[in-house]
């Protein structure tokens, strides 16, 4: 039987809302999804206790071809903070670690965390047009410090997994706070 992923097949995004179409799976993190990443417990706590909200949702579309298996992303990450730590996705590495992926913001603003299991760090500061390669053995997460909804594409192998235990157990080296009305990045205080 054929694969009709086997021939070329365009999906449109919509830039404005991030709408993507067609899209086959949608998933909501709120904040009780993320209640080990943000540092202050007791905020975290309030949030859930005042109607959980939101913080971000994933729109995915695969193409599974008989060869290789991309995988489209959209992520809207909604303005917010939770204490005084802005919005962010949970971040990780990936399971395969000699696979890379291709991030291109292309609404709102606010960085890019990146970070090697040996420890090595970068922050990217990321607005509309950033496009930044991620190579293999980067973990990742995307930080909405605006007012406005922060939306990014995201592009990689289905294959190459999730692995989330490594900034459960230890955050990324910096946390992005709000401080006098600025974002402000920080060392993590859960490295301390
Ligand atoms: C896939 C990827 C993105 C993220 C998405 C949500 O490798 O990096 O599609 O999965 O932005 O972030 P996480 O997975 O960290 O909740
Ligand atoms: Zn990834």
């Amino acid at each position: 039987m054929s694969n009709p992923f086997d021939d070329p097949m365009s999906v449109q995004f919509d830039f404005e809302t991030g709408a993507l179409s067609p899209c086959q799976k949608k998933t909501v993190r709120r904040v009780s999804d993320l209640s080990m990443m943000f540092y202050d417990s007791p905020a975290v706590e309030r949030a859930i206790l005042e109607g959980d909200p939101a913080v971000y949702e994933i729109l995915d579309e695969e193409f599974i071809s008989s060869q290789t298996d991309m995988v489209l992303g959209v992520t809207r990450i909604f303005p917010g903070k939770v204490g005084n730590e802005y919005h962010f996705t949970k971040g990780h590495f990936h399971a395969q670690d000699n696979q890379a992926e291709m991030y291109f913001c292309t609404r709102g603003k606010g960085y890019l965390l990146l970070e090697r299991e040996s420890g090595e760090f970068q922050v990217q500061p990321w607005f509309p047009g950033a496009i930044t390669h991620i190579p293999p053995g980067w973990g990742h997460r995307v930080v909405n410090t605006g007012r406005d909804t922060l939306i990014f594409v995201s592009c990689f192998h289905l294959s190459a997994g999730h692995k989330y235990e490594p900034v459960v157990e230890r955050g990324f080296a910096s946390v992005v706070v709000e401080q006098d009305g600025q974002p402000a990045i920080l060392p993590n205080p859960r490295r301390a």
